[in-house]
Formats: structure tokens, C-alpha cells, sequence
């Protein structure tokens, strides 16, 4: 299947089923803002609910934070997202597009211009008349500008500097500014994280690819804090690689051949970072950037210190001496995993799409379905089963149209188990359970229906 297909047909299922819709759609879409539906806000949850349950709640070293996420300006003065966190971007003086100069010139060169500074992308931009708008087709460009990614919000009824905040462009700094408060109310000690998953706001631009780069997205982030003269933080960086890698094999259940690891350059890192790998993801555009690990030093926290004047240091419990920690970070998108776990799981079968998703993330678990739906007795009996199996699953109730037509319609959403009420479920009270990939069926016994059920989904 050639890529772009894939990647349509992904987009396609996505609105059919319910996953996700183009955002503000009934008045023309909002470029880059996406809606979830009934079934994209199941799974989202799934997943988020899975990474918190994985790096918080399973580890005795991690804890939470839900901070706010408009913010004061100075926060974003201290990380350097008002000054640096700017992005090269370009307008197509043709049809307005605005999008960033860097992913322009490497989707239409495979050229990877990571650190090329504005001067060297507007040469390639003006020197290759094949790198042309993708949304028009015409090569009609301004100069490549540095355009600020936070959306500045005004509080209040004064307008003017003092009611200037932003709303958080990630959420790593919420960790870093109530990092004393977490130190001095938590009998946290080094080496220690602080997690967090929520909105966050970039006013970037790159056309296409569903729900990878959006204006808003959930980041969900974890600092965590060592001293650098206890803990070696090579080792620490490759468990965190561990952590990671097994995340998205194991508990998402994705196909570890269609990921790998890519180091960052000297001139793509950050300067404050020693070190950045990206965890790549084989989407049907290519491979791209899932999760990033950056180990940033203490550059942060003393970033804060200076400007805020504040002490943000932590007595080391082992040395008795007083520290500002250093930090590893390990950062993903929630949306950006959404994405990889729905193409991972897309497969064309002879005559079915399915969506062969890890039971434990599916949207729904069950569906009942009477066996004919203009049967009272039938309808009856399937309802009481929905009802029952309701109280420990996501459980779907489907009478509509025949057999076949829901076995699809659960196939594409992904469904692990289609239950079947019969004419010999009213006798001897057993019923058929289908297996989404297998299209198996195997007749139970409705009382052993959930235990069944439970297993095949640990
Ligand atoms: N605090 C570090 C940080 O924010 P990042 O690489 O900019 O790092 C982390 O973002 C992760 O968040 C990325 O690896 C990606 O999964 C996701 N992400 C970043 N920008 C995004 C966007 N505009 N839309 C969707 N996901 C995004």
C-alpha cells in the first residue's frame, strides 16, 4: 500500500468509527485542532490512564503534579521559551500557509536540516524552486522568520504587561517551579521523579498527518531528580531507554521492529542538554520522533533560582549536603501515541479492516449482539448479558442491521470480543464469544462469561 493511502485511510477510519474528527468541522475546520470521539476519547484515556498507572503509581520513586496551565510570564522568561523557544517559519504568499521552514524543506529534500540557522534554510528555500507549498502547489515564499510558539494570554481587564501569562507550551516546567513545594510537602528523597499529563499549547504549524503535531496536545512528562555525584547518570539515562522501549512494546503492545532510537546531534541538542535521544516511531510517513529522553542537567532549576530568587535546592539524604539536583526528562505526547497505536493496529484483511489493537487499550472490550433483532426473547436475553458484563467492561450494545454488518463495524473500532445471543443461549444459557483476530467462536457459558473475559484481557 503506497504511504499516503495508508495514511488516508487511517484518517478515514478514524472519523468513520468515531477516534477522531477535524476540529471546529461544521464551520469550515480550525487548521491543526482535532476533536476526539466517543471511541478516539476512550482509547486516549487508555492510554494516558496505562502511562500514569506504569511511571506513578507501579513505581515507589515517581510522584504527581497537575499544574495550572495558564502561567506567569516569568516562567517562560526563566526556560527561555519567549526568547529561544522560537521556531523558523515561512508564509506561502499564494494561499497564507504558515508552516515551519525546517519540516517544509525536509519533507520535499529527505534532507535533515535540524540547527540550520534562518539565514542557511532561506538559501535552500531560494534555491530549490522544487520545494513548493503542500497545500497549493505553488512556489511564491517569504523569507524564513523566527515566530514565537506561546500563545500569550491577557488576564483581567487591564491590558498591558502586567496582566501578560501564556498558556504552558509543555508541561516540564509546572516540575521545576513547584519543586521546592513538592520537596517540602512529600517525603520525597533523590533520586526521585515528578510526572505530570495535561494540555499544553504550541502555536505551531505543519499541515497534514492527523493528530501528530497539533496546536494543542497532552505531553506527559516526567523529571527526574539525582545527584549527579551519586548516581551515574549514564545508567540512568539507558533504564530510562528500557522504560520507554518497554512501554510502547509491552504494555501498548506495539511492533518493536517498526521503532528505534536516534541521538542527537551536537547541533540539533539543546545547549543545555548533555544528551537527547528520540525514541522514532515508523508512522506511514516515515519514521518520526514518538518520545523524546533528554538529559538537561541542572540547567532548568537554576534557571528558576536566578529569576526567581528562590532556594531550590534539596539536602541529599545519603551526603547530608544541600544540592540542586540535576534532571533526566523523558517526554512524550499522548495524542502522538494515539497515533502510533491506531497505525500499528491498522490491517487490511481480505474482506475486513481491523483494527487489531491491544485488548487492554481497546475504546470498547465487548459487544452483545442478539442474534436477531425482532426477536423479543433474543433482545431480552442479550440486554441482561450487556447489563451484567457493563459493570467490569466498556461493554456496546448492537441490534442493528445483520450479523455480518456489526461483526465489521466492531472489527474496525477495534473490539476484541463480539458475543452472540442465539437460539440455544435461551436452552442451555451459552452463548458465542468472537475473537477480533482469530474470527474464532468458542460457545461458553454465560456464568463464566466475565472470568473468560478478564483473562483474556490481563
Ligand atoms: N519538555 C520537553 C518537551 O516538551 P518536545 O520534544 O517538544 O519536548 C515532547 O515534546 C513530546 O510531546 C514529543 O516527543 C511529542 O511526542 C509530543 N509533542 C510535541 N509537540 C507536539 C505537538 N505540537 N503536537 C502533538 N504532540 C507533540
Amino acid at each position: 500500500m503506497e504511504k499516503e493511502d495508508l495514511m488516508e485511510k487511517i484518517i478515514a477510519l478514524c472519523k468513520r468509527r468515531g477516534f477522531i474528527f477535524a476540529g471546529s468541522e461544521i464551520y469550515g475546520g480550525l487548521a491543526n485542532t482535532y476533536d476526539y470521539g466517543p471511541a478516539g476519547t476512550e482509547l486516549l484515556r487508555n492510554i494516558r490512564n496505562l502511562w500514569w498507572d506504569n511511571f506513578v503509581h507501579k513505581r515507589d520513586d515517581v510522584v504527581g503534579l497537575d499544574a495550572s496551565i495558564i502561567s506567569h510570564q516569568e516562567i517562560w522568561r526563566a526556560s527561555g521559551h519567549t526568547s529561544g523557544f522560537a521556531d523558523a517559519m515561512i508564509d506561502c504568499k499564494n494561499c497564507k500557509l504558515r508552516m515551519r521552514a525546517d519540516h517544509l524543506i525536509e519533507d520535499i529534500t529527505k534532507e535533515n536540516v535540524e540547527g540550520k540557522d534562518l539565514k542557511k534554510l532561506d538559501k535552500i528555500i531560494q534555491e530549490n524552486a522544487k520545494i513548493i507549498c503542500p497545500n497549493c502547489g505553488k512556489y511564491n515564499w517569504t523569507k524564513v522568520r523566527k515566530f514565537n510558539l506561546l500563545f500569550p494570554v491577557n488576564l483581567g481587564i487591564v491590558e498591558g504587561d502586567q496582566s501578560l501569562a501564556y498558556l504552558r507550551g509543555e508541561t516540564a516546567q509546572g516540575m521545576f517551579v513547584n519543586f521546592r513545594n513538592v520537596v517540602d510537602s512529600s517525603r520525597v528523597k533523590l533520586p526521585f521523579g515528578i510526572a505530570q499529563v495535561g494540555k499544553s499549547f504550541r502555536n505551531e504549524i505543519t499541515p497534514g498527518n492527523s493528530v501528530f503535531r497539533t496546536l494543542e496536545f497532552e505531553p506527559a512528562e516526567i523529571e527526574y531528580f539525582f545527584d549527579p555525584k551519586e548516581q551515574n547518570w549514564e545508567k540512568l539515562f539507558e533504564e530510562w531507554k528500557n522504560e520507554m522501549w518497554n512501554f510502547v512494546v509491552k504494555t501498548l503492545g506495539v511492533n518493536e521492529n517498526n521503532l528505534r532510537w536516534r541521538e542527537h546531534g551536537n547541533k540539533e541538542r539543546s545547549f543545555y542538554s548533555k544528551k537527547t535521544e528520540d525514541l522514532e516511531y515508523k508512522f506511514p510517513f516515515g519514521f518520526k520522533e514518538l518520545w523524546g529522553l533528554a538529559y538537561r542537567t541542572d540547567y532548568d532549576l537554576l534557571q528558576h533560582v536566578k529569576f526567581s530568587k528562590k532556594d531550590l535546592s534539596i539536602i541529599d539524604s545519603k551526603t547530608g549536603k544541600k544540592i540542586v539536583p540535576h534532571v533526566i526528562e523523558p517526554a512524550v505526547g499522548i495524542n502522538r501515541l494515539l497515533l502510533m497505536v491506531i497505525s500499528d493496529a491498522y490491517s487490511e484483511e481480505e474482506e475486513r479492516i481491523v483494527l487489531k489493537i491491544n485488548p487492554r487499550l481497546a475504546s470498547y472490550k465487548v459487544a452483545v449482539f442478539p442474534l436477531l433483532a425482532n426477536k423479543p426473547e433474543l433482545v431480552k436475553k442479550a440486554k441482561n448479558i450487556y447489563e451484567n458484563l457493563r459493570k467490569n467492561f466498556v461493554t456496546v450494545f448492537d441490534g442493528r442491521g445483520n450479523i455480518g454488518k456489526r461483526y465489521f463495524a466492531q472489527d474496525e473500532v477495534g473490539t476484541p470480543f463480539c458475543i452472540t445471543v442465539d437460539f440455544q443461549t435461551l436452552e442451555d444459557d451459552t452463548v458465542t464469544i468472537r475473537d477480533r483476530d482469530t474470527m474464532k467462536q468458542e460457545r461458553v457459558k454465560t456464568s463464566k462469561l466475565a472470568d473468560i473475559i478478564k483473562v483474556k484481557i490481563a
